[in-house]
């Protein structure tokens, strides 16, 4: 075999395996954040929101939202579909995918699809003005 023939023929294998290498690895990519710990001090301005019920924010690919007086919920906010960020809404008390339209409810359940899998749910734990949110 020649040299040239040698390349053509390995050459274009070789591309062929780092082409399936890669889609394959940016198949396995889970946006839902790990390792996360963070505290929020709820007397500080970015975080306003979270004084009173029907408020959210997202910090460090998490949506944080304070459902009532005393409950709080910290869900991925990266859609279990596509990875899209979901929003919450206060008066349906749900997040919302504005990519195709997937609705969770407000502990990350699947109540329209087409998403499939629930939102991973975070733990939180208020004290005083701190809210911990925590995996
Ligand atoms: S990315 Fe959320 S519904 Fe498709």
């Amino acid at each position: 075999m020649e040299r040239s023939e040698f390349l053509k023929y390995f050459g274009t294998g070789l591309l062929v395996c780092t082409g399936c290498s890669l889609v394959s690895c940016g198949n396995n990519d889970d946006p839902t954040p790990s390792g996360v710990d963070f505290t929020l001090d709820l007397t500080l301005p970015e975080n306003s929101s979270l004084q009173s019920a029907g408020g959210s924010v997202s910090k460090d690919g998490v949506i944080v939202d304070r459902i009532s007086s005393n409950e709080f919920t910290a869900l991925s906010r990266a859609c279990t579909h596509e990875g899209t960020n979901v929003n919450y809404r206060s008066t349906q008390q749900d997040f919302l995918c504005p990519n195709h339209g997937s609705v969770f409810d407000k502990n990350g359940s699947v109540k329209t699809g087409p998403a499939t899998k629930v939102l991973f749910k975070y733990n939180t734990e208020l004290t005083g003005n701190s809210l911990r949110v925590f995996s």
